[in-house]
């Protein structure tokens, strides 16, 4: 398959805007891609050797296709000009204020984007929802552009992204589907082989799903309730399998090879962070209540909570097996970010952790490979002159001299440590919490540790 020649621009150059627009120019070596973003420090970064978003993988293909058919910009209006296409990519947090708090997706970026393509286009073009959003914003978005009066024509299509950080070039690459819904008219569905055009480039045509602008909307907010909610259920019987002789991870296998229920997903843990499980649910049970369904609502609310309960359940685990008291205790928490190879902390369980134990007074001692010491310090409020938070450069240095260690992201580089040496330099009962279940419980034990994962009676 020949790529097509469009030219496509993508506002928002963040951790689902900068490796899709890479990944396209990649693919599609005819395209011309554009990806703008308000955050001239972004740009720059994206223009360089450091890179703002860290997947295995970017790095090299961004480095292939930079100054050729991709390019990093802050010349939002030129590039929406240029562009037949536009993806809009910014990012959509729970509203913080007004109607919905706590729960709606804020819309101002989205709505910002909107206008500044009524305004400065000239062409027609077809603007592109990645964004998640919620049910219906498509309407919005064309009521917006139909304001403009510049004579050009715009059609809307929603094109969800299911990447996951960490396999974000992988799951682009290689992905199970793509998703493209818009309008069932001519011009919507001319709008759609568009969008389809790109795509076909390289993934193959049963993978690329159609489907009406509404289904689309609802089947990213819907496919990230399901997966969280795989989650929230394995970790409430997480807390059984304690409180029972059962194990936690031999349940998820005998359950998992029913084909029915399959083995993904079933990974109990302290907790599932990110930037979408949390936000995407609370929007759906805010659009479940809008629409007079509070019993729907409920239904999903409850996946939310379990986690938190999740959360807040490891940090107690510590300190009342710490005698009841952290205070004044150094405690290693080895992970920062939400999962493993990424940089992103958004949502991480990490955080609540290490508030709920400085809360009862713990130091801490955090080490993570990829997160940026200060972004750590940032989000925990403290300084570099603060005594009870240590932020190291290594593993063995945070374990030193600790109460405790809790393993907080699964990197790989965990699942290897010298943890006899670690034991060695830590004070005695020396206790280790296993926040993702990477170590063998054994074996630390052997080596003197007082260890705990998760569900594991
Ligand atoms: C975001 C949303 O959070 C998610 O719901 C959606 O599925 C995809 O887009 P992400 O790429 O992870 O995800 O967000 P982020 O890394 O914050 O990137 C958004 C970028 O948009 C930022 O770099 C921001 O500067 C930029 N932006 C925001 C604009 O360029 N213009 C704006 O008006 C607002
Ligand atoms: C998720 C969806 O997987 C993706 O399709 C969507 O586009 C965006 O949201 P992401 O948040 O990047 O992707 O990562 P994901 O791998 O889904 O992990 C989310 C959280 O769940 C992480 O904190 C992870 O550690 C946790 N998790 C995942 C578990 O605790 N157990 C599991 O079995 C799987």
């Amino acid at each position: 398959m020949t790529s097509p020649n469009y030219k496509i621009c993508c506002i928002g150059a963040g951790y689902v805007g900068g490796p899709t627009m890479a990944m396209i120019a990649h693919k599609s070596p005819e395209t011309q891609v554009t990806c703008v973003d308000i955050n001239a420090e972004r740009i720059a970064a994206w223009n360089s050797d450091d890179l703002p978003v860290f997947e295995p993988g970017l790095f090299e293909i961004v480095a292939q296709q930079r100054g050729k058919n991709l390019h990093f910009s802050t010349e939002v209006d030129k590039a929406i000009e240029e562009a037949d296409i536009i993806f809009i990519s910014v990012n959509t947090p729970t509203k913080t204020y007004g109607l919905g708090a706590g729960r709606a997706a804020d819309l101002k970026y989205i709505e910002k984007c909107a206008r500044r393509i009524a305004e400065v286009a000239k062409t027609d073009k077809v603007v592109v929802e990645k964004s998640t959003l919620p049910v219906r914003t498509a309407e919005a978005i064309k009521r917006i552009l139909s304001t403009a009066n510049n004579g050009a024509n715009f059609q809307i299509i929603s094109n969800p992204e299911f990447l996951a950080e960490g396999t974000a070039v992988a799951d682009l690459e290689n992905p199970d589907r793509v998703l493209i819904g818009g309008e069932r008219t001519p011009e919507g569905e001319a709008a759609i082989q568009k969008v389809v055009d790109i795509y076909a480039s390289w993934v193959p045509g049963e993978r690329i799903i159609t489907t009406n602008l509404w289904s689309s909307e609802l089947s990213k907010l819907t496919a990230n309730a399901f997966l969280a909610q795989r989650i929230s259920s394995i970790n409430a019987i997480s807390a059984l399998c304690e409180a029972t002789e059962a194990d936690v991870d031999e349940v998820a296998h005998a359950i998992g090879t029913d084909s029915r229920i399959g083995p993904k997903f079933l990974k109990a843990s302290v907790g599932f962070g990110g930037s979408c499980f949390q936000k995407d649910i609370l929007n759906l049970v805010y659009l479940c209540e809008h629409f007079g369904l509070p019993e729907v609502a409920e239904y999903w609310a409850q996946v939310v909570k379990m986690n938190d309960y999740q959360k807040r359940r490891f940090a107690r685990k510590i300190v009342q097996t710490l005698f009841n008291t952290v205070s004044g205790k150094r405690i290693a928490l080895l992970g920062y970010a939400f999962k493993k190879d990424t940089n992103d902390t958004r949502e991480t369980a990490a955080y609540y952790v290490a508030k709920e134990l400085l809360e009862e007074q713990a130091d801490l001692a955090i080490y993570d490979p990829r997160v940026e010491h200060d972004k750590i310090r940032s989000e925990l409020g403290i300084d570099d002159r603060s005594t009870n938070v240590e932020i190291c450069t290594d593993a063995y240095t945070a374990c030193k001299d600790a109460h405790a260690v809790a393993v907080i992201t699964e990197w790989d580089e965990f699942k290897t440590l010298d943890y006899q040496k670690i034991h060695d330099h830590m004070l005695k009962p020396a206790f280790i919490f296993d926040g993702r279940n990477i170590i063998d419980l054994g074996k630390l034990r052997e080596m003197g540790f007082e260890a705990h994962g998760i569900g594991k009676g």
